[in-house]
């Protein structure tokens, strides 16, 4: 069975498609590969012994994507990952981002509907409940003001595949991601941003490798335990597999309703500082770093009640934070 995975060659996409092929789907890749390289599918071949199909255009281009999908008959799925990431980015930017993943979105749900494809998984983000007042966050919580233009596109998708599937076939799920991190167990495959890093994660790794001189941490008099903003990080691999669960569950017609939405963490804060001190416990080395001004637009605490994903989608995280941590450092240290 044939699904498509736009943004495959990225960091959450690449990981999907090697557990996508390791259950025996076949994949095709549309990438423009704005922040990210070709190479990635020889990677994803080195660990699976597949090599996933590879067409480089930009959804943004309508005639383009609706040309693909007309020359492409068999395709059983999407999922849809490809979009700008980057939330400072996209409060300097906002245009940018109200067009690269508004536009795309629009002209992948249009050829969908078109050419009568009928299942969607899309990338969300636990940006759409902004700030939540009560902890941990259920589906339920209410979505508050998006906090950039980045968080803002996810919530305005996230309506258009609902109102999308109330006037088509189209049945979908939206994955809402805490924060995924780590790496591939072969250290073939991470995260590896084409530019300055904006994540903690990555900038941490880059920081121990002496690619950037220290690690800014953005604030410790936050109203928590050490000061410093909670998150719920999930390991990368853990997250791709709940893709691969979120599809069958759609191939299957087991959903309760043709549109539903997961929350997609562990269900446990970490500060930032534990994230540090899980890094040099596993790296024995000592990290530099430096207590600097807030983010604008950081949020102080968030984590996930993950317990309708436990039980609905049978899925549940695998990988601790030192797991986490020490997959992210063997990927910085293999990657070239
Ligand atoms: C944000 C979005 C998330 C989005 C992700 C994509 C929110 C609430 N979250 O995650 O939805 O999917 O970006 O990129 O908008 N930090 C430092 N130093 C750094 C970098 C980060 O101290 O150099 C801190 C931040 O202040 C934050 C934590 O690390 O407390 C995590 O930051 P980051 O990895 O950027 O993720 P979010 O901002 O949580």
């Amino acid at each position: 069975m044939k699904i498509l995975v736009t943004g495959g060659t990225g960091y959450i996409g690449s990981h999907t498609i090697v557990e996508l092929q390791q259950q025996g789907f076949e994949v095709i890749i549309v990438d423009n590969l704005s922040n990210s390289t070709a190479a990635v599918v020889e990677r994803i071949e080195m660990i699976t012994g597949i090599k996933p199909a590879l067409e480089v255009f930009d959804l943004c281009d309508a005639l383009k994507t609706s040309r693909f999908f007309g020359e492409q008959q068999d395709i059983a799925a999407v999922m849809h990952f490809a979009a700008s990431k980057s939330v400072s980015e996209s409060v300097r930017y906002p245009l940018k981002y109200y067009r690269n993943n508004l536009l795309s979105t629009i002209n992948l749900l249009k050829s969908m509907v078109d050419c009568n494809i009928r299942y969607l998984a899309f990338s969300s983000s636990c940006t759409v409940y902004g700030q939540p007042e009560k902890l941990p966050v259920t589906e339920q919580s209410p979505l508050l003001k998006a906090e950039s233009p980045y968080g803002n596109t996810k919530r305005i998708i996230e309506d258009m595949i609902a109102d999308t599937v109330n006037a088509s076939g189209l049945t979908a799920i939206s994955l809402r991601y805490f924060n995924p991190i780590g790496a591939h167990e072969s250290a073939l495959i991470g995260e590896a941003p084409s530019v300055v890093p904006d994540n903690l994660v990555p900038y941490l790794t880059q920081t121990a490798a002496g690619i950037r001189p220290f690690l800014r941490v953005f604030g410790n008099d936050y109203d928590t335990p050490d000061g410093t903003p909670i998150r719920d990080y999930l390991h990368v691999v853990d997250l791709a597999k709940a893709h691969v669960v979120a599809l069958k569950r759609m191939l299957d017609g087991k959903e309760k309703s043709r549109y539903e939405v997961f929350n997609l963490g562990t269900g446990k804060g970490h500060s930032v500082m534990e994230v540090i001190q899980s890094f040099e416990r596993v790296s024995g080395m000592k990290l530099n770093y430096q207590v600097v001004s807030r983010r604008p637009g950081d949020i102080v605490k968030i984590w996930a009640d993950p317990s309708y994903a436990n039980t609905e989608l049978g899925w549940k995280t695998e990988k601790d934070l030192d797991e986490m941590m020490k997959s992210a450092w063997d990927w910085e240290k293999a990657k070239k």
